[in-house]
């Protein structure tokens, strides 16, 4: 299983580091190589963590350096080994503004450089409520022009009514979704949205859920350790 945080605009460079040593203790104390744990701090605590969690930037601007102001590029990333990024998140999407034209190049710029990417896609409230075609026809859109061959991409699916709202599909609807994505791409396919230590052990049991990406949940180690355990 792939059990991911993503902190968002929350902690500091300081707690970030508490944080992962506690995580990192905990970690220890378990027999699971085959999980990848995951951790995607804000862009000012992406120091090099020489521990079992992966770091991953939340995002960066598809460049190597420039004059991009308020961003960070590929050199940044590379003095820390950052080798992870998160593509396409609806916050990103819906907040910042980025187009689908937009996100494709950044995919492409860091499947240029080998990144791991943990690429999301999700549909608002309105298209859920349109039906199933409707719902799938709008995922279908979000990977159009993404390599879905890549060795190194995950998917994560995210209802953006799900996003830090405490709602979630139901695990019938998770199922459908996943099983219906799974014949599309071939690769590790996340769940996300309001994934916490009551639901994380019958989402990640279900069929073609590969693991989860866990936002406001994670910002409580003792949470995120609980949803760890329950991938047992
Ligand atoms: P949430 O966020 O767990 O707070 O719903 C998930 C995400 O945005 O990745």
């Amino acid at each position: 299983m792939i059990v991911a945080a993503n902190f968002k605009t929350n902690m500091t460079r300081q707690s970030t580091r508490e944080y992962l040593d506690t995580l990192d203790d905990f970690l220890a104390t378990r027999h699971h190589d085959d999980d990848t744990i995951m951790v995607f701090p804000p862009a000012t605590a992406l120091d090099a963590c020489h521990c079992a969690v992966k770091i991953g930037a939340q995002n960066a601007y598809a460049t190597r350096n420039g004059a991009y102001t308020g961003e960070i590029g590929l050199e940044q990333l590379d003095e820390f080994d950052i080798r992870t990024i998160l593509i396409g998140h609806s916050e990103r999407r819906h907040i910042l503004g980025e187009s689908q034209e937009e996100i494709v190049h950044k995919f492409n710029f860091f499947k240029e450089q080998g990144f791991s990417i943990i690429y999301c896609i999700g549909e608002p409230l309105e298209i859920r409520e349109s039906g199933s075609h409707a719902l799938m026809e709008y995922l279908e859109a979000q990977l159009e022009d993404i390599d879905l061959g890549y060795a190194n991409l995950m998917i994560a699916y995210e209802p953006v009514w799900a996003i830090g709202t405490g709602m979630t599909p139901s695990t019938d609807d998770i199922l459908l979704i996943h099983n219906a994505l799974k014949k599309l791409v071939q690769r590790p396919l996340l769940y996300g949205g309001s994934v916490k230590p009551e639901n994380a052990r019958e989402i990640m049991a279900l069929a073609n859920v590969d693991g989860v990406l866990v936002g406001g949940a994670s910002l409580h180690i003792e949470d995120f350790k609980l949803i760890i355990q329950a991938t047992n």
